[in-house]
């Protein structure tokens, strides 16, 4: 943590004059932080043909896609608006991976017309794709039933998941391709998110390399992403590069028996943004409850709904008085809603340990940089704060703060 005379600071700036200057609530992005997740996880993986998708729901800030297309990464994109994000950010057509749920067959339409490679998952996606593009190059979303994530609302394989192909309805698969002339290019896997243990992904790995071997002419095979970072201090960072290599390892000797340099690919979205991101909030005001010291906000689950979606936990820090005597106090948003608090579990508000807040003092907000802004809503109609990226030490607005007459209409 960078802390100046006893000021919290964002890639050698203060939080509090970034607050001056930007207003409040203010995301803030430190963008070494992003270069740094993304040249680990780029060395991590030692097989020669990767290619490393940047899944760009983490956050969409079009000037932080940029960042991740010079470090020479491509993307996954789930719906038209991200696929159009992606090409604003300067990625080719033939970089992107529309990695489709339930979408409409507009969406599907939007995405073969863009020229990105359409990534089907379910047999009638296949069908539609089929009748309507007989020959099309595709990928195809197989759920290994391997299970992990931090939350079950984000486990994304298993019997309960929506996502993907049964890997044993492979036939079914092969069946409607050939009917269609369909080229399958690719298989892709993404069994859940913020995962911490590295077995999980070896688990899946091997169910997707064994369902791999019925597929004939892959060029690519996809394992999702997942890679979870540590929240808490007690959490363990998986290590990326034991890991990569593993993958390596076994995705060689896949290819030495199938007889072809198939390209790896994985789609980390959490891994490279969630810690180079802050969100910044002003105190408001402070209420001496019965149970708990209420520290209120201008800001709430609008702008970071981890800990009320899913009780996660996010770092806080006194941003214009790092080391003070702590007391213990619960950090409440502004919305209409009692779930509204930012220190809390699924069961509830757990109080923390911090330097006394006081009116006009600023909440840093750490790891808020994944599914933070890109989650964010309309609730209340209070506006979405802006974004601001730092980098060398100077700050640079990459969203503008919206309006209400922006967003009541
Ligand atoms: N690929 C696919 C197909 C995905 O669905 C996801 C995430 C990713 C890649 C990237 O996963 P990551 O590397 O970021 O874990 N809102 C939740 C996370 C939802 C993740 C959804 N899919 C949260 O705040 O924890």
């Amino acid at each position: 943590m960078e802390v100046r005379d006893n000021n919290f600071c964002i890639g050698g700036i203060g939080a509090k004059s970034l607050v001056e200057e930007f207003g409040s609530p203010l995301y803030v992005y430190d963008e070494e932080i992003m270069r740094t997740r993304a040249r680990e996880l780029v060395g991590a993986i030692t097989y020669p043909n990767r290619e490393i998708k940047y899944a760009c729901k983490a956050n969409t800030n079009v000037e932080i896609m940029k960042v991740f297309r010079e470090e020479g990464m491509s993307i996954d994109a789930v719906s038209p608006g991200e696929v159009y994000a992606a090409l604003k950010a300067g990625f080719d057509s033939d970089s992107i991976l529309f990695t489709t749920n339930n979408a409409t067959h507009e969406e599907i339409e939007y995405g073969v017309r863009k020229g990105v490679m359409v990534n089907v998952d379910s047999l009638s996606q296949l069908r539609f794709v089929g009748e309507h593009h007989p020959g099309i190059e595709l990928c195809v979303r197989i759920n290994p039933h391997v299970i992990a994530g931090h939350h079950d609302h984000v486990i994304t394989g298993g019997p309960e998941s929506k996502f993907g192909i049964d890997y044993t309805q492979v036939d079914r698969v092969k069946e409607i391709a050939r009917e269609h002339r369909l080229t399958i290019a690719g298989i892709h896997q993404h069994i859940g998110s913020g995962i911490l243990q590295p077995e999980k992904f070896m688990e899946a790995i091997n169910v997707l390399l064994d369902t791999a071997k019925h597929f004939e002419g892959l060029s690519f095979i996809d394992f999702g992403g997942g890679i979870g970072v540590p929240y808490r201090e007690e959490e363990e960072r998986i290590d990326v590069q034991v890991l990569g290599l593993k993958i390596s390892e076994e995705f060689e000797a896949f290819c030495r028996a199938y007889e072809s340099d198939l390209k790896l690919i994985i789609e980390p979205g959490r891994y490279l943004v969630a810690e180079s991101g802050y969100l910044l909030a002003t105190v408001t005001s402070v209420k001496e409850g019965q149970r708990h010291r209420f520290v209120g906000v201008n800001s709430g689950f609008n702008h970071l709904v981890r800990p009320a979606m899913y009780g996660s936990y996010h770092p806080i820090v006194h941003a214009n008085c790092v080391e003070g005597d702590r007391v213990r106090q619960a950090i409440a948003g502004n919305l209409c809603e009692s779930g509204d608090t930012f220190t809390r579990d699924e069961q509830g508000i757990v109080d923390r340990d911090l330097p006394l807040f006081n009116e006009g003092d600023v909440v840093a907000i750490l790891n808020a940089g994944a599914y933070g802004f890109s989650m964010a809503s309309l609730y209340n109609s209070r506006p979405r704060p802006a974004e601001v990226l730092v980098r060398d030490g100077e700050a640079r607005l990459i969203r503008k703060r919206e309006t209400i007459e922006q967003i009541v209409n």
